[in-house]
């Protein structure tokens, strides 16, 4: 098993990868913005037969990191693959960002865990930028 970035800011690092993963994208997340911009960063979680298992995003913007997407494959789910997508991003975040932000549905309960066990808090947004129905989560880098 490895992760692999596959775009940073503008750069296709791997474009095999980065378009499979928008293609995935586009059927898990199916009716959901498309967030494949340049202010992005994308990783993947590949296996020894080099398929992806799982995969995530982050936003870049005025110092803020956003989390967008985390999907771990059904036969690889409770085994930690989120919390490493969590701290994979956290990593990269430090680079450039104050804080790093995110949301879930109420019902997305091993996310909450998740994003509880790695130091996020839940917060009020003052613009709930997903949507009121989701819950907000926050964690200050430094
Ligand atoms: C959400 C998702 C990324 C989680 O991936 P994962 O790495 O397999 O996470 P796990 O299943 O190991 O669960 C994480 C934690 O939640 C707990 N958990 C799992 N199911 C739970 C439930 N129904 N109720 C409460 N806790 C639960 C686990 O015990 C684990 O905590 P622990 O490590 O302290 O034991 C994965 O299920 C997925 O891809 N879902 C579809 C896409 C999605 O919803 N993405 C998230 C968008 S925000």
């Amino acid at each position: 098993m490895r992760t692999k970035k596959v775009f940073s800011h503008g750069k296709t690092l791997d474009a095999r990868l980065y378009e499979l993963v928008q293609i995935m994208d586009k059927n898990i997340f199916f009716g959901c913005a498309n967030e494949f911009k340049v202010n992005r960063e994308w990783w993947v979680i590949l296996n020894d037969a080099n398929k992806i298992i799982a995969y995530c995003g982050s936003i870049y913007t005025e110092g803020i990191c956003i989390y967008i997407r985390a999907w771990v494959r059904k036969d690889n789910r409770g085994k930690g693959l989120q919390k490493k997508l969590i701290n994979i991003r956290y990593k990269a975040a430090l680079k450039n960002s104050h804080t790093v932000i995110t949301y879930t549905t109420k019902d997305n309960y091993p996310s909450a865990n998740n994003l509880i066990s790695q130091g996020f808090k839940l917060y009020f947004p003052e613009y709930a930028y997903g949507g009121k129905e989701m819950l907000y989560w926050i964690k200050n880098i430094g």
